[in-house]
């Protein structure tokens, strides 16, 4: 129930309300003496608009909005957090090379750039769509956040998920910052040759599309609005029913990056490569007459334009080359229907037919390139969303999960040349990306790796979920989708891996050492005599060394004991550790002779300082290229 006021009414409000009336486009959103967001007038462009000459000549092409600045920051901003572990709701944990990373993804990003920068080939997102009923995860940047949220009273019980209603003057600012500092961040860790897609509907789709041309600069990158048409039967407004949203892919300007998604060999429908009709002899276009090569039926080049005088059969053998040329049934030289240095582009849509001891070169309808509208029934995402994450995942009540075939040729898009691709997700709802990711591989044999991150947030239908947070209702719908796609596909899919590590997100293993003298108790001392926190497992610890030392989270690791003390191995010796609160030598000359890249040990492993000068004497002499640490 709405409060009563108590207290006289805003003429300010009022004020900007009524020119606003007169004059939308001047409203904007600014901060008050306090640094809350409120509505405002935009001075500058009201001056603008009541006179006849230009009032401000210091204009810029940007695009701006309160907090642009702090989001900047943030996104700068150290943070003093870790990824823990967790075997236990992993799946295949020795094998597999997937993660699954729990966690808000501003300070997850944060945490892969070292391991993962410059590694990820795609990025695939679905942020929340701000249509003022999601929540989104905000810092106020400029406050303390716990101070923020009391002054702004859009707590919810999770304590630092506020929601963003449209009624906030804060609306669309909001979102933007929390766009921008996680872009800008995802964006070190996008290959060179890296592809972004981002879902957005039209709520932010504008906004969303300056944003991504200033982070990945308009010049190197491209940037396509593909329209997807996900709700054929249309969402009822009161002058639009809207049937569709948006994919916009950013990629780097040189050279083909995208593929036309997946076509069935059936599908294709082939006509000859060979012209015919008006114009279409060879003495028409002389450019246009040169040889076809096949090999055991692939086509496997195109060889020189021929000189006038040479006049070869249709199919001409050498060996097992067969030189196919553009000459009709009745032996007319015609042309080919594309010059020599055209065709090689187009090598992938060609085929060679055998035709009377010869070939017939055809070429499929198919364009191999991405349009900009995708209506297929594929793409509806009641039917290939919700309906698939309901049959895998009973009881789940995600709301919105994209068509899986949306994903699915979204990744084939941007990965089909690069099969071994690592594909991010950072806000990966109900993993409809990881689900693509196997189902892609399962059918082209691809070694596709996903990592999803996604914030433990409470279900939105929370009463209607048998899950306690998004993050289980992911983990549930990629174990359940890979076993059934290793059944559909049965012997296709052997190899497939459908693991996946989890991590979560966690404040630091270390304790916070950093005392002034007056602060030491007798009871401080005691517990810092290790500088880690007690609850910390060894895993932990190494999963914080590899983040630290910017190695892949998913390595290979094995444990085996040594002189009675637990001693891991990651990727054959890209790193060795012991975090045994007691090491003896035969530990550290056993580590030391194996010689790996890396080796770290517990700083209070060794008793006194002269046992950790004896630690690095020994692997001074046996192991001097290995890098030695101590936690
Ligand atoms: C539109 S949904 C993604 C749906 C997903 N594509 C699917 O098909 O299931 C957006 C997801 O982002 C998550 N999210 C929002 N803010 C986040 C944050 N700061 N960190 C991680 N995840 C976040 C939400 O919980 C939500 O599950």
């Amino acid at each position: 129930m709405e409060k009563m006021r108590m207290e006289s009414i805003n003429m300010t409000e009022k004020n900007i309300e009524k020119i606003g009336a007169l004059f939308p486009n001047v409203i904007t959103e600014a901060k008050d003496e306090n640094g809350k967001l409120k509505k405002a007038i935009n001075f500058a462009l009201l001056k603008q608009i009541l006179s006849d000459e230009v009032v401000d000549s210091n204009e810029a092409y940007e695009f701006s909005w309160v907090g642009k600045n702090a989001s900047v920051i943030e996104a700068g901003k150290p943070i003093k957090k870790t990824l823990r572990p967790c075997k236990s709701e992993s799946k295949e944990w020795d094998t597999t090379q997937n993660l699954y990373i729990e966690g808000d993804n501003l300070d997850v990003l944060k945490l892969l750039q070292e391991s993962y920068l410059g590694n990820i080939k795609m990025i695939y997102i679905d942020p929340p769509y701000n249509t003022g009923r999601n929540l989104i995860y905000r810092n106020d940047f400029s406050q303390d956040v716990d101070t923020f949220l009391d002054e702004s009273g859009l707590v919810s019980e999770e304590g630092r998920l506020v929601s963003n209603p449209r009624t906030y003057g804060r609306f669309h600012s909001a979102w933007s910052s929390m766009m921008y500092s996680r872009l800008m961040v995802a964006r070190n860790l996008l290959a060179k040759d890296g592809v972004l897609v981002c879902a957005i509907d039209e709520n932010e789709q504008a906004p969303l599309m300056m944003m991504l041309k200033e982070i990945f600069c308009e010049g190197n990158y491209e940037h396509v609005c593909v329209s997807v048409v996900h709700n054929p039967r249309g969402v009822q407004g009161i002058n639009f029913s809207y049937t569709h949203e948006y994919a916009i892919f950013v990629y780097p300007s040189n050279g083909k990056m995208i593929s036309d998604r997946q076509i069935k060999e059936e599908d294709v429908s082939w006509s000859q490569l060979r012209n015919w009709g008006g114009e279409s002899e060879r003495t028409d276009a002389k450019n246009c007459f040169y040889p076809v090569i096949v090999s055991e039926g692939s086509i496997v080049g195109f060889g020189d334009v021929c000189p006038d005088d040479f006049h070869p059969k249709q199919t001409e053998w050498n060996d097992k080359l067969a030189y196919v040329y553009p000459i009709d049934r009745s032996g007319v030289e015609r042309k080919w229907r594309y010059a020599r240095q055209s065709v090689e582009s187009i090598k992938d849509m060609l085929r060679a037919r055998p035709n009377d001891g010869g070939f017939e070169i055809e070429i499929g309808k198919q364009t191999g390139i991405q349009r900009t509208i995708w209506v297929d029934k594929r793409y509806d995402a009641n039917e290939y969303g919700t309906k698939i994450v309901n049959s895998l995942v009973p009881n789940g009540g995600f709301t919105f999960p994209k068509s899986l075939w949306t994903v699915y040729d979204a990744v084939f898009a941007a990965t089909s040349q690069c099969k071994d691709a690592i594909i991010l997700d950072f806000f990966s709802g109900s993993a409809t990306t990881a689900h693509a990711v196997m189902q892609l591989n399962s059918e082209d044999g691809g070694k596709r790796k996903f990592i999803m991150v996604q914030l433990p947030e409470k279900c939105e239908e929370e009463s209607l979920s048998m899950y306690s947070n998004i993050c289980e209702i992911g983990k549930e719908r990629i174990r359940c989708a890979g076993e059934k796609i290793k059944a559909d596909q049965g012997i296709k899919a052997i190899g497939l891996d459908v693991g996946f590590r989890v991590l979560k997100l966690d404040s630091t293993n270390m304790k916070d050492v950093y005392y002034a003298a007056d602060q030491y108790s007798q009871g401080l001392l005691a517990t810092l005599v290790s500088n880690i926190k007690e609850d910390r497992t060894d895993l932990d610890l190494l999963f914080g060394c590899l983040l630290e030392w910017g190695l892949p989270l998913s390595l290979p690791h094995t444990s085996e004991v040594i002189d009675e003390v637990e001693v891991h191995t990651i990727n054959n010796g890209d790193l060795m550790a012991c975090f045994s609160q007691n090491i003896s030598e035969t530990v550290v000359k056993e580590i030391a002779k194996r010689q790996p890249l890396r080796a770290v040990f517990r700083d209070n492993s060794f008793a006194n300082s002269p046992e950790k000068i004896n630690v690095e004497e020994i692997f001074k002499l046996m192991a001097p290229n290995t890098s030695v640490k101590v936690l």
